[in-house]
């Protein structure tokens, strides 16, 4: 059997997985990604394009799950940066917007909106080519007064122009719904927060539906990338809650029966 379709045993009980690519040998370029259908077998290598406080929080939760992360940034060598490498240990190293997208087999994009398509200008097509690129931004305004609204909507959206601007990547539209502080374990006593997620590649859903479970994220698949138009206004809704309340100990949750 092909090492790509080899079937393995889960050491889940009654459950078996599938290699969707094969590990790329050392010293090859790593066109496709290594992971398992619904349920990491190994540490990936994840770059996270943004040191804001997005881009901290969840590279810091794959650092503490024994993932190595490269975090992103226009300034590797800059204070911040450096405070949060040291800090976050040995599984943490920062980069150009560049290298740490050449170095994730998965990625996460974190930046400013309106910095959003430079940054993935620097971090190079082809270090973005075939990887699953988890979208956490939305694309905000803010006049100065009360919550802010959306640069694009009902017809396009964040998603979408992400990745037309990355167009190898495989765009999976996640993290966007909550608050930073939530994102990593989320913890609330009337239950578990849901993550809705969309893309157009189902095996970089796959991927991100296994890394949000070990963020303690179960994942609802809302559809296509187009489904963006939908999930960057629950990030208004989201931010709106927050100015009513003054706090953000909120997340959203799907009922079904
Ligand atoms: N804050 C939240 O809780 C939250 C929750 C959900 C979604 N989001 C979304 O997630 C994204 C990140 O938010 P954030 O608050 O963590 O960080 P942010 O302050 O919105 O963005 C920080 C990142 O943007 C980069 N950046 C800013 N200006 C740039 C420029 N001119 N050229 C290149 N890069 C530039 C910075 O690069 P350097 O590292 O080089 O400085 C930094 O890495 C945003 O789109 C936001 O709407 C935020």
């Amino acid at each position: 059997m092909h090492e790509a379709n080899a079937v393995h045993e889960s050491p889940r009980a009654g459950a078996t997985f599938v290699r969707a690519y094969p590990r790329p040998a050392v010293g090859c370029p790593a066109v496709k990604p290594f992971f398992w259908s619904d349920n990491l077998m190994s540490k990936l290598k994840i770059g996270v394009l943004g040191t804001g406080d997005v881009g901290r929080v969840l590279a810091s939760g794959f650092a503490a799950l024994g993932h190595d992360v490269m975090i992103g940034t226009r300034d590797p060598k800059g204070e911040k940066v450096t405070a949060w490498v040291e800090k976050t240990g040995a599984h943490a190293s920062a980069g150009t917007f560049a290298e740490a997208a050449a170095f994730g087999e998965a990625l996460i994009l974190a930046t400013l909106w309106t910095a959003t398509e430079s940054v993935l200008r620097l971090a190079g097509e082809e270090n973005l080519a075939g990887k699953p690129l988890m979208d956490a931004t939305n694309p905000l305004v803010f006049s100065g007064k009360g919550p802010p609204t959306l640069a694009v909507g009902h017809t396009d959206s964040a998603g979408e122009q992400v990745q037309r601007w990355a167009p190898k990547a495989n765009v999976v539209k996640c993290f966007n719904i909550v608050g930073n502080p939530h994102m990593v374990n989320p913890s609330f006593p009337t239950g578990k927060p849901d993550m809705f997620i969309c893309g157009d590649d189902e095996t970089a859903k796959r991927t991100v539906t296994a890394l949000c479970a070990e963020l303690g994220w179960p994942t609802i698949d809302a559809g296509n990338i187009e489904a963006s138009r939908l999930l960057e206004p629950l990030a208004l809704l989201w931010i709106q809650l927050y100015f009513r309340s003054g706090n953000g100990g909120h997340a959203f949750s799907l009922l079904r029966k």
